[in-house]
């Protein structure tokens, strides 16, 4: 059983508690899961985190940014998560290719078509099973971004929080997109309702999710789109 599972939402939407509580779930079911993240996941991935996330690059035009995403995932991509789930592990990332549509796409304004384009070559032909998009309205994800970052005193990783209130209402509007086009894969939860009620939607998801779907290990199709 393998199965590629994605976290999505705006900033301080709680990713990181609900993939913390989804791996303690499956490892107590006995089912093998790894954590991994973007951007980074890999030794590559991290530096190039630290590049994105540095509050000092003003400078960072769009196209660089995309790039650089696209260059962390395609790392991620070969050398941590297809080997996993070729291993019949789960794998949980916070953030994935929606990431790039949402932000880049729709916050930046980069062409949509090409930001798709560039997540299929990165991706090397694989998709999440399902995304869970932690959705709340922005002013309210994002105080409780800045509270986090004040608190943990992260002053290297802040260049998103700094954005303005309308590139993260664009970002939201780009991940409410995605999870219209796409409500098979891309389940919103409205983060409002509380830790404890997300998480239990996030559980009987992902138990359905599993019970329904047995993919042997292996056989997650990976393309060369570069050929
Ligand atoms: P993340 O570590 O999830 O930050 P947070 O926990 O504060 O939400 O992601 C880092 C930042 O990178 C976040 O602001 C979203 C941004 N991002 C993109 O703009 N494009 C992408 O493709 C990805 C993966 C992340």
């Amino acid at each position: 059983m393998s199965f590629f599972i994605t976290f999505e939402g705006v900033e301080g939407s709680g990713k990181t508690t609900q993939i913390r509580r989804l791996k303690k779930y499956l490892s107590r079911k006995g089912i093998p899961c790894k954590v991994t993240r973007e951007p980074g996941g890999t030794r590559i991935g991290e530096k190039i985190r630290k590049i994105l996330l540095n509050p000092e690059h003003r400078e960072m035009i769009p196209l660089t940014e995309l790039l650089l995403y696209e260059s962390s995932r395609a790392q991620h991509v070969q050398e941590v998560i297809l080997p996993l789930l070729k291993k019949g592990i789960v794998v949980l990332s916070d953030r994935f290719a929606d990431a790039s549509t949402a932000y880049q796409g729709y916050a930046r304004k980069i062409d949509l078509k090409w930001v798709e384009k560039l997540n299929r070559l990165a991706s090397f032909g694989i998709k999440p099973d399902i995304t869970f998009l932690l959705d709340c309205p922005t002013n309210l994800g994002l105080k409780r971004a800045l509270e986090r970052n004040r608190r943990v005193k992260n002053e290297k990783e802040g260049r998103f929080e700094k954005e303005q209130i309308e590139f993260h209402d664009r970002v939201r509007r780009g991940y409410l997109a995605l999870a219209k086009k796409e409500p098979e894969r891309v389940k919103r939860i409205d983060t409002r309702q509380g830790e404890e009620k997300v998480f239990e939607k996030i559980r009987g998801l992902v138990d359905e999710l599993m019970g329904l779907k047995k993919i042997k290990p292996g056989s997650h199709r990976e393309t060369d789109p570069t050929v």
